[in-house]
């Protein structure tokens, strides 16, 4: 049983700064959340009066409307400030932004956004609660999160098991949530693609570096398929779509070579025929929508953790 009441931070900005007691505590809440969400009703009054905006400067499907649906299980008002029709649209800057939600009376602010530490700056002039819901290159927490928690609920603790993270790590701020939290939990990890998108020194986060997918794929118990990010890629980095499939996408043939009981992820949205074909995207190895449904139960638990009170973590003076 975890022993921590709380989380230390009124923010959860990214799995680097949380200590592994508070990546457990989320875990366990999450799985008490899930619970909850599973009843006929699935609601309780714990965030009543509480009011959470959305600040979401890049699209997105899942989490934002998990953290929608995680916000109405626990009776919190919910509102999503639509970036193109806002004052941003005009020129305004984030602290300007989110300082003008604040005194709105909001409790918590829900971030995503293209710059790398744009959550932590919107953290550091505001008492509300910030989330970061993806910045730039940096950290994805709540995917990170439910990824550790659906490979948890498939395989018990990660402690020792061998992921795999494949493909575009260099542009990609899941494979980084992923390695922070799953290294503290003792996974070990081997990122795989090729070399143009593999940073320099990612080594020093703990992990080893494969450029031949069919060599790392025989013992691995989670394959994590990552989506290439077109929209973040100012260069080419690898001859064409085909041959990077070839090398590194996830097909039946090539899923055949692995354990019986590989488990297959990916964070959406995916680029079927790219980086994972549709038979093993569809096929009975993946957890891919698990993982979308694990993303509300664990969102829930974030949101209760860092809302409900009786959490030691202190926030910053007006
Ligand atoms: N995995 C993920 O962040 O998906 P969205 O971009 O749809 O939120």
């Amino acid at each position: 049983m975890n022993k921590v009441k709380g989380l230390k931070s009124k923010d959860l900005l990214g799995l680097k700064d949380l200590e592994i007691e508070e990546i457990n505590l989320i875990l366990e809440t999450a799985r008490s959340m899930k619970e909850v969400i599973a009843r006929p009703i699935p609601k309780v009054p714990t965030l009543l009066g509480k009011h959470i905006v959305t600040l979401f400067y890049e699209p997105s499907t899942r989490t934002r409307t998990s953290f929608n649906t995680a916000a109405k299980v626990l009776s919190a008002n919910v509102t999503n400030v639509a970036i193109s029709s806002s004052s941003v649209a005009k020129g305004e800057n984030l602290i300007d932004t989110v300082k003008n939600l604040e005194v709105m009376g909001l409790d918590c602010i829900v971030i995503r956004h293209s710059m790398g530490g744009a959550p932590h700056l919107a953290a550091k002039n505001v008492r509300a609660s910030v989330i970061n819901a993806g910045d730039g290159f940096n950290e994805h927490p709540t995917q990170g999160l439910l990824d550790i928690f659906t490979m948890i609920d498939k395989k018990g603790p990660v402690k020792g098991k061998k992921v795999l993270i494949v493909g575009d790590i260099a542009h990609s701020r899941v494979a980084r949530s992923n390695i922070w939290g799953l290294k503290k939990l003792g996974a070990e990890i081997t990122v795989v693609g090729p070399p143009t998108l593999i940073p320099k020194g990612i080594e020093a986060m703990g992990v080893k570096i494969s450029y031949k997918l069919d060599e790392e794929l025989k013992d691995a118990d989670f394959i994590n398929m990552l989506r290439i990010q077109k929209e973040r890629m100012e260069k080419s980095f690898f001859p064409s779509i085909e041959e990077y499939s070839q090398l590194y996408g996830l097909n039946a043939e090539r899923l055949s070579r692995a354990k019986k009981d590989i488990v297959v992820m990916h964070p959406g949205p995916i680029n079927r025929g790219v980086e994972i074909s549709s038979e093993v995207a569809d096929g009975p190895f993946n957890v891919i929508l698990e993982q979308v449904t694990n993303g509300v139960a664990v969102r829930t638990a974030i949101l209760f953790l860092l809302l409900s009170g009786g959490r030691p973590g202190k926030r910053p003076a007006k």
